[in-house]
């Protein structure tokens, strides 16, 4: 263990990152570092710490950390550092297969730990899970011919790899006379159609290895979050995968049963003080700064209202005070990440399918027997916080869990129904689709007459269930306006399940969010909706900052062309809250030109009155408004209704502002919009001006390059 945190601690410095997320990420780290230095500092934060009276303001357990002796921390160093080599490290731990991850939210991660558990209880095939910032990628050459390389990798922000893959990128994409004859590997890309560059990154790495002499074992797996398939994208490549392990290289299938990586215990011994009962930690976080828990603070809700409510869906504007803490800031265009609970009546649910109700409140301990594993949970912790704060319990089930937990089965009905439902994926999702499933529920379903699943390990547990991980929202306030004050737009769905609007699974943040607005009219009455065990003070939420590199050119002169659809307006009222203040101080400011798209006019145009406020105050001449609505029954139905055609029209401003005085192009709101805006952008190029793909191509990348072309989308 002090082994593994010296080289995490170690791996902090090492220079694996670059591109715009990381350079924002390495500066705030840097202050964070910064901050660190100074006792006083330390003192004051500490002492400002222990006396906040609150119960649930528990003494940090990393608090021992700051007082840590230096002699002490020089011996950490000393112990001998962890190779970077990965062959050495294969051969070390004596493992057949390297299973290398690059992630950046977690998903490419676990599923590399599902597959290195699956090819170890299928085959008895012992494989190392490996960061690909853990190790030399330079070193992938010494990987001999009897051992397998998998690469599971996700595509971010532009088409580029996750952050931790950024050593193999650049790697790959410099070196030349690299010969990697002796390669097998096999690969698999995480991404989502609705972005530009669906899964560059893997496309870039794979092409690399094959030119410089590797074998692919398997055509290159790709997994499209855009249709919510990612994990049967990986099922199924998974299959390809273990067949090809079968017929080509000969091992044989086996079924090797449980073995746990951890252990998980019970544990009275521990000091209550110890306990981990709920506050957030960072995964990110853990990683870098050890205490992780560093960033992560309890905002209370000062205001919130309903934009538009409707039976579909409504629109929350939510105010958060951040006057109790110093030392949080934001900047204009940074996201608030929110740190969501799982709703009381899903714990329970659980807690009582497992048979594990008398339990919940006792110490566990929990450690990693299998080196090289990492631990995703805090330790010592509870049932409660785990099912409550740390794990997703609610989240979408997978189908690659049910072949595992036959074994802990009740009842041979249950075992029964658990096997065709993991065979059959296409009895599988019409179950899905049917109801809504999560673990509690699925046990539940599957149990006869209430019987509950008392064999399941909680190890098991701790190993398929992935962590719960914050939601970002689009900070819409100006930190030039409201410093102290953050507020977020947050839409809330009500998905009914086939059509059934009294059939619904509900977002896990926003529901939290709603329900924390709704504590905030009328204190006290939802205390039965959250979570267990109460670890926050009345309509508070964990939260941390997480710097975008979503930012306003320094110079307000510079004009701007805003596109927005649905939320995607939140950082451009920021935007425009800031140019109005900055214009009233008599500063001069640019032009901006805004396209805004909603599904109707009557209800979902966010912030209306605001805008046209802002029109009035800056005056046509600076601020225009185009909307486009796509869903407006009074619409003229010859008319186009969507965002990017109202970009179609106004083409020439835009080419004038972004070609001739130097303007700027801000995109927000759906992944989908993003690129159908970049194609009208291509054609407009094409029809209007004569532009050739590669001109228009050239220039787009220069843009977003000198980031005079940003963009802060998701879905
Ligand atoms: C950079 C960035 C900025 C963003 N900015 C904003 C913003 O400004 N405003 C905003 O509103 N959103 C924003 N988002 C999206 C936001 O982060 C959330 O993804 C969104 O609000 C939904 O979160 P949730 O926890 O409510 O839903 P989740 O619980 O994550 O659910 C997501 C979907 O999965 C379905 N689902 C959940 N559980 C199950 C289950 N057991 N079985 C089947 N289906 C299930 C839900 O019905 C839902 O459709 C942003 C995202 C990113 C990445
Ligand atoms: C901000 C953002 C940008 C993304 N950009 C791309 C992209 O350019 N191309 C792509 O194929 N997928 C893109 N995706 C989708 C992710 O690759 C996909 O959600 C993946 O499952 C994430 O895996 P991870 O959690 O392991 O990082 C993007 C997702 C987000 C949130
Ligand atoms: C129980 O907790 C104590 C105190 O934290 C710890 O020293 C011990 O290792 C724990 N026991 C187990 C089996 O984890």
């Amino acid at each position: 263990m002090a082994i593994d945190m010296a080289s995490k601690y170690h791996s902090l410095h090492l220079p694996t990152h670059h591109g715009d997320w990381s350079l924002w990420d390495r500066i705030y780290d840097q202050l964070t570092l910064d901050d660190c230095v100074g006792l006083l500092v330390i003192l004051v934060v500490t002492i400002a710490y222990l006396s906040h009276g609150y119960l649930w303001d528990k003494p940090d357990p990393y608090h021992h950390l700051w007082f840590e002796k230096p002699q002490a921390r020089s011996m950490v160093n000393n112990l001998p550092a962890q190779t970077r080599n990965i062959a050495t490290k294969l051969e070390e731990r004596k493992k057949e297969m390297v299973i290398f991850w690059g992630s950046q939210s977690g998903t490419a991660e676990s599923l590399a730990a599902r597959l290195s558990r699956e090819v170890n209880r299928r085959f008895g095939i012992e494989s190392l899970l490996a960061d690909l910032s853990d190790y030399d990628a330079a070193s992938i050459t010494d990987i001999p011919v009897t051992k397998i390389a998998v690469f599971i990798l996700s595509t971010y922000g532009e088409g580029d790899p996750p952050d931790n893959a950024n050593e193999l990128w650049s790697w790959v994409t410099t070196q030349k006379d690299v010969k990697l004859n002796d390669l097998r590997y096999a690969a698999f890309g995480l991404g989502n159609s609705n972005y530009n560059a669906f899964n560059r990154a893997i496309d870039i790495v794979t092409k690399s290895l094959d030119g410089f002499g590797a074998r692919a074992l398997l055509p290159v797996g790709k997994a499209d979050d855009a249709k919510g398939s990612t994990v049967e994208d990986f099922l199924a490549w998974q299959d390809e995968l273990f067949g090809m392990l079968k017929t080509t290289l000969g091992y044989r299938e086996q079924n090797v049963g449980y073995q746990p990586t951890l252990s998980a215990v019970y544990n009275d011994s521990v000091n209550p003080a110890d306990i981990h009962r709920g506050i957030p930690v960072d995964p990110r976080e853990r990683k870098k700064a050890r205490g992780g828990r560093l960033k992560v603070y309890a905002l209370p809700l000062t205001e919130g209202r309903e934009l538009f409510s409707g039976s579909e869906r409504s629109c929350l504007h939510l105010e958060f005070d951040l006057s109790q803490h110093a030392r949080l800031k934001y900047k204009t265009g940074d996201h608030l990440a929110v740190w969501p609970q799982n709703p009381v009546q899903e714990v329970n649910r659980l807690l009582h399918m497992l048979g594990l109700q008398s339990q919940r409140s006792v110490p566990v301990s929990i450690a990693i027997t299998e080196p090289g594993i990492e631990l995703k949970y805090p330790t010592p912790t509870t049932l409660d916080a785990l099912f409550g704060y740390y794990m997703d319990i609610c989240g979408p089930m997978s189908r690659d869990l049910l072949p595992s937990l036959i074994q802990f089965a009740p009842s041979e009905s249950s075992e029964a129904r658990l096997a065709q439902l993991s065979s059959d994926p296409a009895a599988w999702t019409e179950y899905l689709s049917d109801k809504h499933i999560n673990l509690g529920r699925l046990l539940e379903d599957l149990s006869e007459d209430g019987q509950s699943w008392t064999s399941i390990p909680l190890s098991f547990l701790l190993e398929y269930i992935p962590p719960l991980k914050p939601r970002y929202f689009s900070i819409s306030s100006s930190a030039v306006v409201q410093p102290r004050r953050v507020s977020i737009t947050a839409l809330v769905s009500h998905t009914p399940i086939n059509g059934n609007i009294q059939n619904q699974i509900p977002g896990l943040a926003t529901t939290y969010l709603a329900r924390l607005k709704a504590q905030l009219a009328a204190p006290g009455a939802a205390s039965d909706t959250t979570s267990a065990v109460q670890i926050l003070p009345p309509h508070h939420l964990h939260a941390h900052i997480q710097r975008s590199p979503f930012k306003l050119p320094a110079n307000a002169a510079v004009p701007l062309i805003l596109v927005a659809s649905g939320t995607g307006i939140a950082p451009l009222r920021a935007f425009l809250a800031e140019r109005s203040r900055l214009h009233r101080m008599d500063r001069p400011v640019g032009r901006c030109l805004l396209f805004y798209g909603a599904r109707s006019a009557q209800n979902e145009w966010l912030y209306r009155e605001e805008m046209e406020e802002v029109r009035r105050e800056l005056g046509q001449g600076l601020f225009e408004i185009e909307t486009a609505f796509s869903r407006d029954p009074a619409k003229d139905p010859v008319r186009k209704c969507y965002v990017q055609d109202r970009v179609r029209e106004r083409f020439g401003d835009i080419a004038t502002t972004l070609l001739n005085e130097g303007g700027y192009l801000y995109v927000c709101g759906s992944a989908r919009m993003a690129r159908g805006l970049g194609k009208i952008m291509d054609e407009c190029f094409a029809e209007k001006m004569a532009w050739s793909k590669e001109r228009y191509t050239e220039w787009a990348a220069r843009m977003k390059r000198e980031r005079k072309w940003q963009e802060d989308v998701w879905g």
